[in-house]
Order: C-alpha cells, then structure tokens, then sequence
C-alpha cells in the first residue's frame, strides 16, 4: 500500500485520510523523558527546523550530550551485534575478524537488537525537544516506528550487497508521511561512511513518478549528480551530531574506506507498521564466541 505514496495526489490525500483516522501518538506526554540528551545546534528553533525540512527535506539542527553517547558505548560493551542484520550471525565486536574468517568475506555492517530496554534510547526517543520537532514536521499523532542501532565497516563487499543495504542512493516509502532522525555515535569524515542527501528531492512530484514508477530504485553516484547538479550534500560529523531527514527524498550510505561508523536512527511517521522495530525474540538470536 504504501508504495502508492510514490503516487503525489495519492500521497496527500492518504495524509489527510491517516490524519484523521490514525491512531493517536504512541509518544505521549507522560512519556516524555525525564533527562533530555538533545541539544539543538546555535540559531535553530522550531520555526527554522520546519522551513529547513520542508524547503530542503533535512536540518543539521541537533546534536546529543556528550554523556549520552558515552552511555551507549558503555551499554554496547558487552553486547552482541549481529552481520549483515542477521540474527543468527551475532558476534563480539573485537571477534570481527574471526566472524569475517567464518563468513568468508568482509562484513559491510551490524546492528544491534533490542537496544530499547537501554534508558538512554527510550530519553532520546521520548525527547520533548525532538517530539516537538517531529510533531510540527508530521503532525500531532505522530508515531515512534522503529530504531535501529548500527555498525558500518570498511569493507569491500559486492555491489550486489552495497545495493540491499543501501549504499546506492534510492528513496525510502515507509509511510505517507514521516522522516527519520540520525545521530552519528563515532566522528563521520567526508568521503569515509557518510550519509549522503540530495536537497529538494524529498517532494517527488508527477514528473518523478513517471520516471521512477512504483517500485524502489537504485542509482549510482553520476545518475543523481547528473539528474540533481548542486544539490547532493555529503554530511560529515562528529561524535553525537544529528540531522533530520525526510528520506522519500534521495539519500544513501557511503561505505567507509578508514574508520568504522556507528549511527542511531529513530523513524517516526504517521501509521504504523510494525515492521521496522528492531525487537527479536533474544531465544532467536545467535552469537559466535571464538
Ligand atoms: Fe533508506
């Protein structure tokens, strides 16, 4: 159904439909956090978040406490991650090596799962400050969809395994309307793992429907920068920085070439799914000890 959301009269009729028969927001106010890690970056209020995001579809408005990020690593420490976001494929991160040996071949990525029985996601996600901002950008029943937690390594994998984790650049349809926020939990240089947007393309219009249809596409580096000159922002960052994305526009990962990336992600949106929690039943999961 969702993938109707490509179609634009579509797309804002179903808006207006789930605005009024969604359910109301899983987020409410007595869930709110009691200590809020989001900082918003200098000159950013809600008035210049929201022309941001609908004028370009991202803002680099928000960074988390230091302190936060410490306690992630501190809470990760002693946990699992699993390749290619396999549950049976779990490992130690300083067995990477090995589980590299026994999967015979690079690993691009891993994440973590269940991560929310950790206070400092549940802070995060229930943030007054950025359910304020979400709340303006999607509206008042706005729904926490999903997290995901995330390793990115430097690897050389096949372009076929760079395509299904989403290092081509490709639109998501998660819902009519939503947007993601993403915190880099490790320093991000330019050219080495970073998330990468095209500005203005987040309102894909009749034009872009016909050219792309229904299903989701993928495309290389000089397709975009020929279709979309100017406009592909490359992010680099530093431990705890954030952005706010509305990812129906074009993005995609950089595989990193030097450092090894850690990311946070939140997707909020207006109907949910639940299809994009990270919650597996733990007697599921596998982890390799070597
Ligand atoms: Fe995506």
């Amino acid at each position: 159904m969702r993938l109707f959301s490509r179609i634009p009269m579509v797309r804002d009729l179903a808006i207006l439909i789930s605005k009024l028969f969604t359910s109301n927001s899983n987020l409410t106010k007595n869930k709110f956090s009691k200590k809020d890690w989001i900082i918003l970056n200098k000159g950013y209020d809600l008035n210049l978040i929201n022309k941001e995001m609908k004028n370009d579809g991202i803002s680099s408005c928000l960074r988390l406490e230091k302190e936060a990020v410490k306690r992630i690593f501190d809470y990760i420490k002693n946990k699992p991650v699993f390749a290619l976001r396999d549950v049976k494929k779990g490992f130690y991160l300083k067995d990477i090596k090995n589980m590299e040996k026994s999967m015979g071949k690079e690993i691009l990525l891993a994440q973590y799962f269940n991560i929310e029985d950790c206070d400092v996601f549940n802070d995060i996600v229930n943030s007054k400050k950025l359910l304020k901002i979400v709340q303006n950008y999607i509206g008042k029943k706005v729904k926490k969809v999903g997290t995901i937690l995330w390793w990115t390594f430097p690897s050389n994998v096949s372009e076929e395994e760079r395509i299904k984790h989403a290092h081509f650049f490709h639109r998501d349809v998660d819902d009519y309307k939503f947007l993601k926020v993403f915190f880099y939990l490790t320093d991000v240089s330019l050219g080495d793992g970073t998330h990468v947007f095209v500005r203005k393309t987040h309102k894909p219009g009749w034009k872009e429907f016909f050219k792309e249809g229904f299903r989701v596409k993928r495309y290389t580096d000089s397709q975009i920068n020929d279709m979309y000159p100017g406009q592909v922002f490359e992010i680099a960052g530093s431990s705890g920085d954030g952005f706010i994305e509305n990812t129906l526009g074009f993005h995609k990962g950089n595989t990193p070439t030097k450092e090894r990336r850690l990311v946070f992600e939140i997707t909020y949106a207006l109907n949910d799914y639940d299809v994009m929690n990270d919650i597996v039943d733990e007697k599921k999961l596998l982890v390799k000890e070597f």
